[in-house]
């Protein structure tokens, strides 16, 4: 089980209101007491923040913001000595416009090895004057930028699948390729046990880069019948992670890379891991299926097939820092499109609905076979932050959309770890980059510890007896798959989730070992939630 930590957020040693390193190592022995295994950590490198840290100006150094390349080093050592595993975050489709190539790229002339090591192209139009192709960037607006010559003339366009601040690099460009081995060495060199690959998937584009005409999803959604996007899931990407692996599995110690992939089908995404590729590629399509039994039904067995036909493990995953946290996504009526962000005058969703089912759907993901990660926060049940003043908000989406989404804010909030402490504990001082919701002391780490049936003692009883019956690493055999009532097996345990309205019996002589809720007087399992029993 990985634990992902959003640095700004965790832990703020210095009191400045962005969370950093010397804050997470601080904080480790509450993950050692939860369970994990190993953190994925965000980016922390040097960067002018334009995407919170997904624009690296420096890939071999630690922001000041979030402390020193010391720092760094001391926290994978703390972690490695309490036996975690530390992941961190690598971004090769694009850098940071602040990154010293792009500079010399902006300062060289056309058809330059300079510019040539991003995505520049003449404009369309007889001036020039329009941009290279219809393509949007992920975060609204177009997805090109023209430039201007030292003399102030208009000049070529960039590609920026995001933000301006993030120009695509040209990975067709061997020096990008030799660059990034060197990155990945520098990192493993330091220890680190893997990285998580930032937009896996949009490394390669179409070379002739050919209009596509649709707006612009991060998910590339190829159901049969649609053309694959020119800029999502090209196969020449899969070459590159050979090559990483071959760099990985050099070193010791079960090096790992995880995949975020945006990528449907399950059998595309599986590709990913392919035994000379990457190890894990985040299950997106599970992230966004309904709560509904049919459609769990389907993905988990979509997934579990996909995976098992390369022979790598499912990698499971509700939350993270780009989507509505579970716990209030999923109180949002069935069906429900994933909403990019969730904000004062939009449909809110019914907490304690919410909360039930991500109690229930965490414990359902927590006894599927393969690996699971689990969002800063969860563990603690906690709500997007559905209120948060639109002022507050940083997320490029919410300028670049036009103030159509509202983009990621919400998810990020600082956590919370003492209920009476100033910033509920996230730093010493009240300072908070993003402001935390008032009611949010109930939340607190403190006030869930050793507390039966919290959600914080919820998720440490999982990971318990996940890690005593080696869950992650069994087979799941289905038991029921109705429309209301999903159950299986993963070795002596049993699991049953109820969808329905309707309170769901247990098996005759059914040992309880763990619930997502009290069950009813006469021992049934109640609507949304989730059980784990060993059948008589
Ligand atoms: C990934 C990150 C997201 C970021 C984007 C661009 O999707 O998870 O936070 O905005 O890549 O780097
Ligand atoms: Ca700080």
């Amino acid at each position: 089980m990985i634990y992902q930590i959003y640095p700004r957020s965790f832990a703020d040693a210095n009191g400045d209101g962005i969370g950093d390193l010397p804050g997470i190592t601080a904080r480790l022995d509450h993950l050692v007491e939860l369970g994990v295994d190993a953190v994925w950590l965000s980016p922390f490198y040097p960067s002018p923040q334009a995407d919170a840290g997904y624009d690296v100006a420096d890939y071999r150094d630690v922001d000041p913001l979030f402390g020193t390349l010391a720092d760094a080093d001391r926290l994978i050592a703390e972690a490695h000595d309490r036996g975690l595993r530390v992941i961190v975050d690598l971004v090769p489709n694009h850098t940071s416009s602040a990154h010293r190539w792009f500079r010399e790229a902006l300062a060289a002339a056309p058809g330059s090895p300079e510019r040539a090591r991003y995505v520049f192209r003449d404009g369309g139009g007889p001036d020039g004057d329009e941009p290279p192709n219809d393509w949007t960037s992920v975060f609204g607006g177009p997805a090109w930028t023209r430039v201007t010559g030292p003399d102030g003339s208009p000049g070529q366009w960039y590609l920026h699948l995001f933000d301006p601040g993030q120009p695509d690099l040209n990975w067709d460009n061997p020096d990008i390729r030799a660059e990034f081995l060197d990155v990945l060495r520098f990192w493993l060199d330091r220890g680190v046990d893997g990285f998580r690959v930032d937009v896996a998937h949009g490394l390669i584009k179409q070379a002739d880069l050919a209009n596509w005409r649709e707006p612009q999803e991060i998910l590339s959604g190829n159901e049969a019948d649609r053309p694959r996007p020119p800029m999502w899931d090209q196969d020449g990407v899969h070459e590159i992670y050979r090559e990483w692996r071959r760099l990985l599995d050099s070193y010791d110690g079960g090096r790992v890379l995880v995949a975020e992939a945006w990528v449907e089908p399950a059998e595309r995404l599986a590709r990913y891991v392919r035994p000379d590729e990457m190890h894990q590629a985040f299950n997106f399509e599970y992230l966004q299926a309904s709560w509904t039994a049919p459609a769990q039904y389907a993905v988990i067995t979509r997934s579990l097939e996909a995976t098992d036909s390369v022979g790598a493990p499912t990698t499971w995953v509700l939350s993270n820092h780009d989507v509505v946290r579970h716990a209030s996504r999923l109180g949002l009526p069935v069906g429900t499109p994933r909403p990019n962000g969730i904000g004062i005058g939009d449909p809110q969703p019914d907490a304690a609905l919410g909360l039930r089912r991500a109690r229930a759907a965490s414990l359902l993901m927590l006894a599927l076979p393969g690996s699971a990660y689990l969002f800063q926060g969860e563990e603690l049940g906690l709500p997007e932050h559905m209120t948060l003043p639109d002022e507050a908000r940083q997320d490029p989406t919410w300028e670049r959309s036009g103030h159509a989404e509202r983009g990621r804010d919400g998810c990020r909030v600082p956590i919370p770890w003492e209920a009476d402490a100033p910033s509920y504990g996230f730093g010493p001082t009240d300072a908070s980059w993003l402001p935390q919701p008032p009611m949010w002391a109930e939340y607190a780490v403190d006030r869930q510890r050793e507390v039966p049936g919290s959600t914080y003692e919820l998720y440490r009883t999982a990971l318990r007896l996940r890690r005593e019956h080696g869950l992650g690493r069994g087979t799941l055999y289905w038991l029921s798959s109705g429309d209301e009532v999903l159950s299986f097996r993963n070795g002596e345990v049993s699991v049953l989730t109820n969808f329905g309205d309707a309170a769901a019996p247990l098996p005759a002589g059914a040992e309880l070992l763990h619930a997502s809720a009290p069950l009813t007087d006469e021992g049934a399992v109640p609507a949304d939630v989730t059980v784990w029993f060993r059948a008589a």
